[in-house]
C-alpha cells in the first residue's frame, strides 16, 4: 500500500563532503517498504523545484519505525534537501515501485553496487542476512568506487558479515578498475552462473554493462534503474525503458516500453535495452 504524508525528519547525518543520510519517523513505510522500493519526496513547500525526488529506501528500522535514505547532492533538489533539518517535516509518496525478487533456494547472491548504487543494495543486504532461509556465506558484495574516500557503510557490511570485495576506478583500494570489471574477473571464483543471483545498482553506464554481460552469460540479474521520474505514479511516462520480452510466449522478442515507476524500478536486466 502507497502513503502519502507529511513526515518528521528525526536525523540528517552528513557523511561526505557531499553525501548525507536522512532518517524519517514513518510507521506505514517502515512497515511496508521492500528492498528496491522507493519514496518520492516533495522538497520544497514552493515551486522551486516542483517535482518530487525519488529516493531508494536504504534502511528501515521497524522498532523505531523509521526509515532511511542515503543521498548525492547533484543538484537544487538535493542540495535543500541536504539543508533541511532535524523536525522539520517533508511530504513523502511511499514505498513505491516494486521489489527485488528473494530466491528461496539455496543459491549464490551477488550484489553489484556503484556508486550510489550502494543504497538500495545495503537495504537488499540487511533483508537477506536477516532472513533465515539464506546463508549468509552465500551472498557476495561488489562495490565500486571511483576512489577509496567515497566509500560509505563499509562497517555496516563488516558487520552483516558478507563477503566484500572492494574495487576502485583509480587503485587507491581493493581492485583496481570498474565493478563491472570485477565482477567479470571474479565471475567463476564467485560461482556466478546460471544458478546464481544477481542484483546490482549503479550510473546509467554500469546498467548497461550489466544488462549486455546478463544477456552474454544468460545470467539471471535484477538491475535497479534511476530516471527523471516526474510523477512517480505512472501517468506521465517521462520515465520510461525498452523493454524487450524474454520468454516463450507470443510476445517474446518484441520491443516495447516500461515505466521505471511503476513497473519497476527493478528490472531483469537481459530484458531492457539501455541507451
Ligand atoms: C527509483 C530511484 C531511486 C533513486 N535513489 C537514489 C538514492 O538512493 N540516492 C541518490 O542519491 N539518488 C537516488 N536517485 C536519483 C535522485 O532521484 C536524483 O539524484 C535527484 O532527483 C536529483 O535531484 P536534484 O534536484 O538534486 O538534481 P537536478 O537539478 O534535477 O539534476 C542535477 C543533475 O543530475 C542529473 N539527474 C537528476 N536526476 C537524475 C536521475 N534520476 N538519474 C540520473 N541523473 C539524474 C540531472 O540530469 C542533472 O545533470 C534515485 C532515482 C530514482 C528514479
Ligand atoms: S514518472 Fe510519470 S510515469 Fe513514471
Amino acid at each position: 500500500m502507497v502513503f502519502q504524508k507529511k513526515v518528521k525528519l528525526i536525523s540528517s547525518e552528513k557523511l561526505t563532503s557531499d553525501l548525507f543520510r536522512l532518517r524519517f519517523f514513518c510507521p506505514e513505510v517502515a512497515k511496508g517498504a521492500k528492498p528496491g522500493n522507493f519514496a518520492h519526496i516533495r522538497i520544497s513547500q514552493n515551486t522551486t523545484p516542483l517535482l518530487r525526488r525519488a529516493f531508494s529506501i536504504f534502511d528501515v528500522d521497524l522498532k523505531k519505525k523509521t526509515f532511511d535514505i542515503l543521498f548525492k547532492v547533484v543538484g537544487l533538489g538535493t542540495k535543500i534537501l541536504s539543508e533541511k533539518k532535524k523536525g522539520e517535516s517533508l511530504d513523502v509518496l511511499g514505498p513505491l515501485g516494486n521489489s527485488f525478487l528473494i530466491s528461496s533456494k539455496e543459491q549464490n547472491l551477488v550484489l553489484v553496487a556503484g556508486g550510489m548504487g550502494i543504497a538500495p543494495l545495503m537495504f537488499l543486504a540487511s533483508y537477506l542476512v536477516k532472513s533465515e532461509k539464506i546463508k549468509r556465506e552465500k551472498i557476495s558484495f561488489l562495490y565500486g568506487e571511483k576512489t577509496k574516500n567515497n566509500f560509505v557503510c563499509l562497517g555496516q557490511l563488516k558487520k552483516l558479515g558478507v563477503k566484500t570485495v572492494l574495487t576502485t576506478e583509480d587503485g587507491t583500494k581493493g581492485f583496481k578498475g570498474k565493478v563491472t570489471d570485477l565482477f567479470l574477473k571474479r565471475r567463476i571464483k564467485l560461482g556466478i552462473g546460471k544458478n546464481c543471483f544477481i542484483y546490482s545498482c549503479g550510473p546509467q553506464k554500469m546498467m548497461k554493462k550489466m544488462s549486455e554481460l546478463s544477456k552474454k552469460y544468460d545470467l539471471f540479474c535484477q538491475l535497479s534503474l534511476e530516471t527523471h521520474m516526474p510523477c512517480g505514479l505512472g501517468a506521465c511516462f517521462g520515465c520510461v525503458v525498452k523493454y524487450i520480452k524474454n520468454d516463450t510466449t507470443p510476445l517474446a522478442g518484441q520491443a516495447t516500453y516500461k515505466r521505471i515507476c511503476v513497473d519497476g524500478p527493478i528490472f531483469d536486466a537481459r530484458e531492457v535495452e539501455l541507451d
